[in-house]
């Protein structure tokens, strides 16, 4: 499928971010030449201004918890002062380490990589400058930004993540607009950084995605450490002066802080790129595509947070390789939203696959779900950490979901999409064994009571 002809591809890829360099690596490895526009930095969204950058900060939280809290484990410390400027430089280091390394994997892969904006002429040409691209595919992959309210404006005390991550100093106050997982993430590192926070949530309930129990423990969880949660709060208006911003909430009531972080959603980022002038549909700012991602225009495909459904990295990777593997005729099975893995990072962590308890009843008809409570898990205890894992199965069939909170939980999604990923009954993992003293027993012990043979549990 190789071309010789200079700026004629096989495979443009627009927007260098989790989806689109995932592409171009597994384009470039199917033997595909492929040029990969990106005007900004290699690496996107994920590893600039969302999970790296934000995941150090929550890891810092996690130091500064563990210090104020030493005396708990016998261990007398406590948090003198957080230095924002060396918090920083810490997540710089993480960050720029692993955008060396990217950039080190794409130009070993022979991948033309360009800089700067591409603006898609038609179907098969981007405009980058003076230059046109031409490829036999195009992959739209220009992800997703922070969005706000009508009349909300962002500035000055008013931020979302992309300021709240260079902060230079910790705020005293702080109110979070959104309770979904920005919101929580922020809310767990301003409250471990020692600010105090108010979080207001227009639906009933934190994370309302997840299973309602999750909900439930979260706030339980945030209420013991400070975090106050307003949910049913819907935002009126923001003003600001010298010295606070103050919020009006459509009941009447008005709360103020140093400042106010907005985390209401993401949006598309598909404007001004000649996408509809190529003919290519959108929805709201959204690409639509089949389940094959591919858009309403033969030979364009979108890939990642531009197309509706979950906006997450791990995503955005697998529909990058799908889309090159489908470019190059291999068949590749179509990636799901529904057995993608979530994960939350807010102290304690949430992790979940698949379906919630109600929505398998929905589906499935009749189902059981067992909820092994960490009180009984040796590590979680050791760890002083509550949570649980959920296990939801169909009666006599397989798992179909599983829900986890508590402290370092995130890590435990591994062993939970696999086992909803590969359809496995509880019989089939109650089996295993699971290392003692590990957090991951837990999910050992949830599946042997579906089975019938619960060992430190309760049937
Ligand atoms: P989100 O959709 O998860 O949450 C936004 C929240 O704001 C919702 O709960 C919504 O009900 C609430 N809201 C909307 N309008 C409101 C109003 N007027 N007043 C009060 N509350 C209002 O969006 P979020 O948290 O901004 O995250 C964006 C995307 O980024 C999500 O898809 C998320 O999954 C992804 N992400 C994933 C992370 C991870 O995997 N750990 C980390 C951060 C973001």
């Amino acid at each position: 499928m190789t071309d010789e002809a200079p700026d004629i591809y096989d495979v443009l890829v627009l927007g260098g971010g989790s989806g689109g360099y995932a592409c171009a690596l597994r384009s470039a490895q199917l033997g595909l030449r492929v040029a990969l526009i990106e005007r900004d930095k290699l690496g996107g969204t994920c590893l600039h201004r969302g999970c790296i950058p934000t995941k150090a900060l929550l890891h810092a939280a996690e130091v500064a918890d563990t210090a104020r809290e030493g005396a708990r484990f016998g261990v007398n410390s406590s948090v003198e002062s957080i230095d924002m400027s060396a918090v920083l430089r810490y997540q710089q280091g993480v960050v720029s380490r692993l955008h060396k390394g990217l950039q080190g994997l794409i130009s070993a892969a022979t991948i033309d990589y360009v800089d700067g904006f591409g603006e898609v002429t038609s179907p098969t040409t981007v405009r980058v400058g003076d230059r046109t691209l031409t490829g036999r595919r195009l992959v739209l992959a220009t992800g997703s930004r922070a969005r706000s309210l009508p009349g909300l404006e962002i500035g000055g005390r008013v931020l979302t993540s992309d300021q709240a991550l260079g902060l230079t100093q910790v705020p005293t106050s702080v109110i979070v607009l959104g309770g979904g997982v920005i919101g929580v993430e922020f809310a767990s590192v301003f409250r471990s950084f020692g600010a105090s926070v108010t979080i207001i949530e227009a639906l009933p309930r934190l994370v309302p995605a997840e299973e309602e129990s999750i909900s439930k423990a979260l706030e339980r969880a945030f209420r013991k450490r400070g975090i106050v949660s307003r949910t049913n709060a819907r935002f009126a208006s923001v003003a600001q002066d010298d010295a606070s911003v103050t919020v009006s909430l459509e009941d009447g009531s008005t709360l103020s802080a140093d400042l106010l972080l907005v985390a209401v959603g993401r949006e598309p980022v598909s404007d001004g790129m000649g996408f509809q002038e190529a003919g290519v549909l959108t929805d709201r700012g959204f690409v639509p595509t089949d389940e094959r991602l591919r858009t309403n225009v033969p030979g364009v495909y979108a890939v990642g947070d531009l197309v509706p459904g979950l906006q997450l990295a791990h995503r955005g990777f697998a529909h990058g390789v799908f889309v090159a593997e489908d470019i190059a005729s291999l068949n590749p099975a179509p990636v799901l939203d529904r057995n993608i893995p979530k994960v939350t990072y807010c102290d304690p962590e949430i992790a979940s696959v698949g379906l919630t308890e109600a929505a398998a009843r929905a589906e499935h008809g009749e189902v059981r779900a067992y909820e092994y409570n960490l009180g009984g898990n040796g590590k979680s205890q050791i760890l002083g950490t509550s949570g649980f894992v959920s296990v939801v199965r169909v009666v006599d069939g397989p798992v179909v979901g599983i829900h986890m909170i508590g402290a370092r939980m995130g890590e435990q999604i591994g062993e939970a999409q696999l086992v909803v990923g590969w359809d496995a009954m509880p019989e089939d993992v109650a089996p295993l064994v699971h290392a003692h003293p590990t957090q991951n027993e837990a999910l050992g012990e949830a599946h042997l009571a579906l089975a019938g043979k619960p060992l430190h549990a309760h049937a």
